[in-house]
């Protein structure tokens, strides 16, 4: 099933209930967080208390995508936060096995992200043990770049490896995603689609949630 994980970080934070709220309307299905320390990538954004903060207020699984070092530390926190999926970053995690490993004993679906210039090869291992691999199609830190072109052979190639192994995880793409780029990565294997800035922008939220929904699953149909 194609979904639309809509980015919270380009949603107006003074308001972040209602936005939420209005993207749900429009079909978004995942909440995506985008967690960032300023040491992984140069920013800095939220954490678990602002988990905590809109777990009451929506219905819909949060996705936290974790830019952070040393992802291990904060894992409980999430959980008790009210996190339903954590990715981490490869490049962050020297023991990447034993990290989704706890992701998955606190109850959450574990995922893993590949930055832009990091081999597909660097997962091979732990594809039997994620829920989802989340590709980047930017380099993170930021909502509202341009989408590297790259990615799509990225999520082919993932997309080969799942149905060649009878693997399950789901491909999960972040980055640039918008009515222009949806349906060269859908038509390339992925299904959790990530996208801020493509729908929290002109104050059309709800509008831009459907007609970007409406374009990737047309994209998805046309595979079938
Ligand atoms: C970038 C983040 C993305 C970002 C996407 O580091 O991981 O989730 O919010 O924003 P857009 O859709 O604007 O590229
Ligand atoms: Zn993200």
């Amino acid at each position: 099933m194609i979904e639309l994980a809509f980015s919270i970080l380009s949603a107006d934070f003074a308001h972040l209930a209602d936005e939420i709220a209005t993207a749900t309307r429009g079909g978004g299905t995942i909440i995506h967080v985008d967690v960032m320390d300023g040491h992984f990538v140069p920013n800095i954004t939220f954490g678990p208390p602002v988990v905590k903060a809109i777990r009451p207020v929506t219905k819909l699984p949060l996705d936290c995508h974790l830019m952070i070092e040393d992802p291990d530390k904060f894992i409980p926190a999430f959980a008790e936060a009210g996190a339903d999926m954590v990715s981490v970053h490869v490049e962050a995690c020297r023991h990447l096995n034993r990290t989704l490993q706890l992701i998955a004993d606190h109850g959450m679906a574990a995922g893993v992200v590949l930055n832009p210039a990091t081999p597909v090869e660097m997962v091979a291992e732990v594809l039997p043990m994620v829920h989802h691999v989340l590709v980047m199609s930017v380099n993170p830190g930021f909502g509202g770049q341009k989408f590297l072109p790259r990615a799509v052979d990225r999520i082919a190639h993932l997309a080969r490896l799942r149905s060649e192994l009878g693997w399950n995880y789901r491909i999960e793409v972040d980055g640039g995603i918008s009515r222009e780029t949806v349906g060269s990565v859908v038509r390339a294997g992925a299904d959790m689609l990530v996208a801020g800035s493509a729908i929290f922008q002109s104050g059309k939220t709800e509008a831009n949630a459907v007609e970007f929904l409406r374009l990737a699953r047309s994209a998805g149909e046309r595979l079938a």
